[in-house]
């Protein structure tokens, strides 16, 4: 494989890569929103020869790249495009323009990564023999924008689907890319806490649903520390609490929201029924009633071994080995995980962190941002896992 002439082109491409990350970074779009952004990425596309396949009903969109007229193997590589409800605090020149909006998870940078490797890849396409689908993805903030894709069609064909986020608890002078559980599941929960108003000085008339509540929330406390593997990783978190009308009425009602994120399966599956058990036997002793709706959402994200090897192949490449830095998993998840229950994925993690630029803050806090200069790092990856890939099917 021809690393050079990757980073080369990577390189050439630099200042517009950073134009491009920067009209994203103004132009920031929530999730489901996203309707300038895929405008914008359609223009990019058309402009390098492809063409761009919207959607009459949702927005995103992506574009296939025809190599050496094969249409197998076909590699997916996806970038995520919404920005998040935050209100930026980086004073950067290029700062959002759009009050209360943020790309403050990076996905501005993806974005433009993905473009640029496209431009590289259309250089490429006599030399590889397969077919690339730039995939540029509406709505990971919500947990479940890859869903709509999977269901048209997405990955038919497909073999293998990589993704990349650039992430502030890695060095900026590393990528990650390690086997196996990497990014945790997300489940989230809600407790509804039934008791019996009375006032607040006869409390033996009524059933205090807050008392219930702290009860719960105590025993919640045992399933990580009692009930589950301490090899395995967990958090089971309760995030709200609503409940009561006036400081004298013993309440009648409190409702409760949480999150359990894991990297295990087998905890993913007990989960549930140890959160049922203990929500309702905590508010039976209490002579309350409590009922749990549990939702299934993201499983954790998988790193497919034979996938994984052909990226680290291409960092190291591209790179050298010593771009190749360990992590340890993370409990953030991603709905890139969806895709990975239909064919093998990778997701390389692209470091952002430079505590001497007083680059620190993680993704999504207001003041996030990453040195640009790991931009073209991330293009010549995501062109380099692709050419890897298609390359080999030759041997
Ligand atoms: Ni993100």
């Amino acid at each position: 494989m021809d690393w050079n002439s990757i980073l080369e082109k990577a390189g050439e491409l630099e200042p517009d890569l950073i134009r491009t990350r920067r009209w994203l970074h103004r132009n920031p779009e929530l999730s489901f929103k996203e309707k300038k952004t895929t405008e914008f990425i359609a223009d990019r596309l058309r402009k390098i020869g492809l063409h761009p396949v919207t959607f009459p009903d949702y927005f995103g969109l992506y574009a296939d790249l025809e190599c050496g007229g094969e249409k197998e193997p076909a590699v997916v590589l996806r970038a995520d495009i919404d920005a998040l409800p935050v209100k930026e605090e980086t004073g950067l020149p290029f700062a959002s323009e759009k009050e209360g909006v943020m790309h403050a998870c990076g996905h501005d940078c993806h974005t433009a990564m993905l473009l640029a490797a496209a431009e590289i890849l259309v250089g490429m396409r006599k030399n590889l023999s397969g077919r690339i689908r730039f995939l540029f993805q509406s709505a990971e903030e919500s947990c479940h924008g890859a869903a709509y894709y999977i269901d048209h069609g997405i990955l038919n064909d497909a073999s293998v689907i990589f993704g990349e986020h650039v992430w502030s608890e890695l060095s900026d002078q590393g990528i990650n890319l390690e086997d196996g559980a990497r990014m945790a599941s997300c489940d989230n929960f809600t407790i509804t806490v039934h008791g019996k108003t009375a006032h607040g000085a006869s409390p033996e008339r009524g059933i205090d649903a807050i008392a219930a509540s702290a009860s719960i929330v105590q025993n919640l406390q045992q399933i990580v520390s009692r009930r589950i593997d301490p090899r395995d990783s967990a958090a089971i978190t309760i995030g709200t609490i609503h409940g009561g009308e006036r400081s004298n009425l013993i309440c009648k009602e409190v409702v409760m929201e949480g999150t359990v994120r894991t990297h295990s399966e087998s905890v993913r599956d007990s989960a549930e029924d140890w959160i049922r058990r203990c929500a309702e036997y905590s508010a039976e002793g209490t002579g309350a009633e409590a009922e749990l709706d549990y939702q299934y959402i993201l499983r954790p994200l998988f790193n497919d071994p034979k996938y994984t090897a052909a990226a680290r192949e291409a960092a190291a490449g591209l790179f050298g080995t010593s771009v190749l830095m360990p992590m340890k998993k993370s409990m953030l998840s991603e709905d890139f995980a969806l895709y990975q229950e239909r064919i093998p994925s990778v997701f390389a993690l692209v470091g952002a962190r430079n505590e001497k630029k007083g680059l620190i803050y993680g993704n999504h806090d207001p003041r996030f941002t990453v040195d640009e200069s790991i931009l073209k790092r991330g293009a010549a990856l995501y062109a380099g896992f692709a050419a890897d890939v298609l390359k080999e099917q030759e041997y």
